[in-house]
């Protein structure tokens, strides 16, 4: 990844191989735009420009909003793959502005070292960036005295490694997430979890199938059944000295949604293998709470398995019992993710957590209702959806809260078992879902809950803000923002 470093040489001492200037179309003026080789090619600011005499690389701002400076991160990254620049220095100057806080800096930073991301594994001709490092200079910190300087400028440079960490964890959701089926199976998502522990202040437990059957965890058992691919729960825990509060997070790890018997059309089929991102988002979460020492004890569970076709598939018609005791008619095989979540996190709850998160891509009514860059966001407890949503907010992912309510709760009714998989109804698929999920919450745990619909950003087919083409690490951001705000909040 991308090193990106602060330094309290200004912007004209920095050395580096090129000058990153931000632009916000014509409007901008400063002695480090060439406003006459602008107007001469009469540079709207759309589109990165290169200005070879001044070795300046000009990158459109669109504002100075911290959401416009992470995603101008991204956007100065991807265009410098094309150049042979070993390093590059950027400098916020706008004196007068909020420019110039740490927040934008910081948002800058972490799109840059996000924008750049790119699975070239099986590449045969890989195009490496020839960028090393990122120079941010903190030219505007010296009008302050010598030692708040300083102050300041530590201060920065802690806040940045913590970036460095947040963005290592997306990479690492966005690596596991990218793999394809066939090597990232449930054994192999296990396999990684107990490598990635190796070095951390986590410790992970894997329970295999016959555990699972000990568990009693018939709807999740049910869904792995016709795969060759053996199911795993993947049990992360870290548990600091004196922790203020217990977190326990569930990802949907299916490995691959082939839809099983209610078989998904060939074109909605592409891109199953990131029915994973739940579970690695959670993998991701996991690695950032350890690396940044947070004073509470969270468990990270994740639910991988593989949903195909075949003789030993299960059924529509099926009828399962859950490890809560509830039985579910099975309408439809392809509403998968709700029977592996639902033993996930009945198994959850034993734990006694203060808060319990699901993160889940489960519905597309989901991405239909909230669109492709938009997370759902339910649960019972308005105000810790509304903490989330902040949290998530500004942690530079959007979310949207999905309202539950008791109509809807009737479409999931069977007339044979507890609960039917899926709904009546064509409309309301994403909270239907949810409801689905909070039949298997306890009354005591109903207001700890949340739930994470990740459907929509999870898989980015067309890039847009820091995400390259592939699995773009949604619910890792807001996850880690969401817990650091909740061991504030406890100080
Ligand atoms: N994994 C899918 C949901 C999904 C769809 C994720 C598109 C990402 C992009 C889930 O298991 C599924 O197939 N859901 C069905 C539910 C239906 C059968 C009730 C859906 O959304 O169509
Ligand atoms: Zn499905
Ligand atoms: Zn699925």
């Amino acid at each position: 990844m991308l090193k990106v470093s602060a330094h309290k040489e200004s912007f004209a001492q920095l050395k580096a191989d090129v000058a990153v200037v931000l632009i916000i179309k014509k409007k901008t003026k400063h002695k480090w735009i060439d406003q006459e080789f602008l107007r001469a090619l009469d540079y709207q600011a759309k589109s990165p420009l290169y200005h070879q005499q001044a070795k300046t690389l000009y990158i459109p701002l669109e504002s100075l909003d911290v959401d416009s400076m992470r995603e101008a991160g991204a956007t100065t990254i991807k265009a410098l793959k094309s150049y042979p620049f070993k390093s590059a220095k950027i400098g916020f100057y706008a004196q007068d502005s909020k420019h110039n806080s740490d927040a934008t800096m910081l948002a800058y930073a972490l799109g840059a070292m996000l924008g750049g991301y790119s699975f070239d594994k099986f590449l045969s001709k890989k195009q490496p960036s020839a960028l090393r490092e990122m120079l941010i200079s903190l030219e505007s910190y010296t009008t302050d005295s010598a030692s708040a300087t300083k102050e300041r400028a530590q201060h920065f440079s802690k806040q940045l490694d913590e970036m460095k960490i947040i963005a290592h964890s997306v990479n690492i959701a966005r690596d596991l997430v990218n793999t394809p089926p066939q090597i990232a199976t449930p054994k192999y998502l296990a396999s990684y979890a107990q490598e990635l522990v190796k070095d951390t202040a986590l410790s992970c437990k894997i329970l295999k199938k016959q555990e699972l059957k000990k568990q009693k965890m018939g709807a999740y058992l049910a869904v792995a059944k016709a795969s060759s691919k053996s199911p795993r729960l993947i049990h992360l825990s870290y548990k600091p000295k004196n922790p203020k509060k217990k977190v326990v997070l569930v990802g949907k790890g299916l490995t691959y949604d082939s839809g099983g018997l209610s078989l998904k059309p060939s074109d909605y089929m592409v891109t199953m293998k990131a029915d994973k991102s739940g579970g690695c988002a959670v993998l991701g979460i996991m690695n950032a709470v350890a690396k940044l020492e947070l004073d509470i004890e969270i468990h990270g569970i994740i639910g991988a398995c593989e949903n195909m076709i075949g003789g030993n598939a299960y059924k529509p018609d099926d009828v399962l019992i859950s490890r809560e005791g509830k039985s579910i008619e099975i309408g439809n095989t392809d509403a998968e993710g709700r029977l592996v979540l639902a033993d996930c996190l009945s198994y959850a709850q034993d734990l006694e957590p203060d808060v319990l998160i699901d993160f889940a891509t489960l519905t597309g009514a989901c991405v239909v209702g909230l669109g492709e860059y938009t997370s759902g966001v339910m649960g019972y407890n308005q105000k810790l959806q509304l903490d989330f949503t902040q949290s998530a907010l500004d942690s530079g992912e959007l979310v949207a809260i999905l309202p539950f309510n008791r109509h809807i709760k009737k479409l999931i009714e069977s007339k044979i078992a507890d609960v039917s998989n899926v709904s009546s109804s064509r409309y309301g698929g994403a909270i239907s879902a949810g409801m689905f999920l909070g039949e298997f919450i306890r009354e005591s745990y109903k207001d700890k809950w949340l739930h994470i619909d990740i459907a929509g950003p999870a898989f980015v087919t067309k890039e847009w803000d820091i995400n390259p083409y592939g699995a773009s690490g949604a619910g890792v951001r807001m996850g880690i923002q969401f817990l650091s705000d909740l061991s504030q909040r406890n100080k």
